[in-house]
């Protein structure tokens, strides 16, 4: 018989395929993400789950779905929706999706750093607006990229990407990340290792690739805000929870910083009646760092894979807690 598994959203047609053959799976059709109480009830008695970063899988819901439950595989290289801790405790490996959204979001991170130095969604909305009357030699001024700093906060994976587009426009390259001090990639790219104060301080662009967890929450608070250059513009692609929002948006209000581009925000999505919603040098995106449709598929791909290889007892190709397996 087949494993019973609950997956919380509709995935592309070939994770679905795979994950047919494997599993026989309850999948939750809605658009919005299932109410906890759906994930526990639906979950309860079966041997895995699928979920997204929507879904908060915490002790609450691990207590609900009971002693069953084999795998939690998290479509997402974040994990910050999870207790992960006390997933470890009961023996569940959670898996994740890592590498293969790191050019991706990247790039994405780069998009959203050029659309705010030369104000390209500003000028989308003057020319739609119908307020272009003729060529200016003042009008929309942006910043050039060529030549700025850019502080990295963050160096993993999706940092060290980032970089390496800086690089290419011919950006000077500060990091931070205390677990990367020495790294060979900022060599090659000339890269420099500083303190968060400082590289605050220094960047022109500050572009944040630090994962969720109580060490990084409000890491850009009121106070951080306050150590950066009045023109700097910030780009967030990596959690919400990460940014103050409030401090953030009086930053851009009182004009301590000059912009801001944010494809995740706290909270999410964030309301339509937020102030933030209604100041020029703010763009915002729908957490779609990673959606072209290359990457998604093969992130759904991936979820699966783990999912599966949870189900049969193996290890799985991608998981965060892989201390489960030593367990005595
Ligand atoms: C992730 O995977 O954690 C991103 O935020 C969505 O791709």
């Amino acid at each position: 018989m087949k494993p019973k598994v609950f997956v919380t959203r509709k995935l592309p047609d070939s994770a679905a395929q795979r994950l047919n053959q494997v599993c026989q799976a309850d999948i939750w059709q809605g658009k919005l993400p299932p109410p906890k109480v759906e994930i526990i009830q639906r979950t309860r008695g079966r041997d895995g789950l699928l979920c997204l970063l929507t879904d908060p899988i915490d002790r609450e819901v691990l207590d609900g779905i009971g002693s069953s439950l084999k795998v939690i595989s998290n479509c997402a290289v974040g994990y910050d929706n999870i207790d992960v801790d006390e997933a470890t405790r009961r023996g569940i490996p959670v898996g994740n999706t890592p590498g293969i959204l790191t050019d991706t979001t990247a790039d994405f991170a780069f998009s959203l750093l050029m659309s705010a130095a030369r104000r390209v969604a500003e000028a989308d909305r003057y020319v739609r607006d119908g307020k272009w009357q003729t060529w200016e030699l003042t009008l929309l001024l942006g910043r050039d990229i060529h030549n700025a700093t850019i502080g990295i906060v963050g160096f993993g994976r999706i940092g060290q990407a980032v970089a390496r587009r800086a690089a290419g426009f011919g950006m000077q390259i500060l990091y931070h990340d205390p677990g990367m001090k020495a790294d060979p990639l900022a060599a090659e790219l000339n890269a420099s290792y500083v303190e968060l104060d400082e590289l605050f301080r220094r960047s022109d662009f500050v572009s944040l690739h630090v994962p969720l967890n109580d060490e990084t929450h409000h890491l850009i608070d009121q106070e951080a805000l306050e150590k950066m250059k009045k023109e700097a513009i910030l780009i967030n692609t990596s959690r919400g929870g990460v940014v103050d929002t409030d401090a953030l948006y009086q930053a851009l209000v009182q004009g301590q910083i000059a912009y801001a581009a944010l494809d995740v925000t706290e909270p999410e999505p964030i309301p339509v009646n937020h102030p933030i919603l209604a100041r020029d040098n703010v763009i915002l995106a729908p957490h779609i760092a990673s959606a072209s449709r290359e990457t998604r598929g093969r992130m759904a791909m991936m979820a699966v894979e783990n999912l599966v290889a949870g189900l049969e007892g193996e290890p799985l190709p991608n998981c965060v807690n892989p201390q489960v397996y030593n367990r005595d």
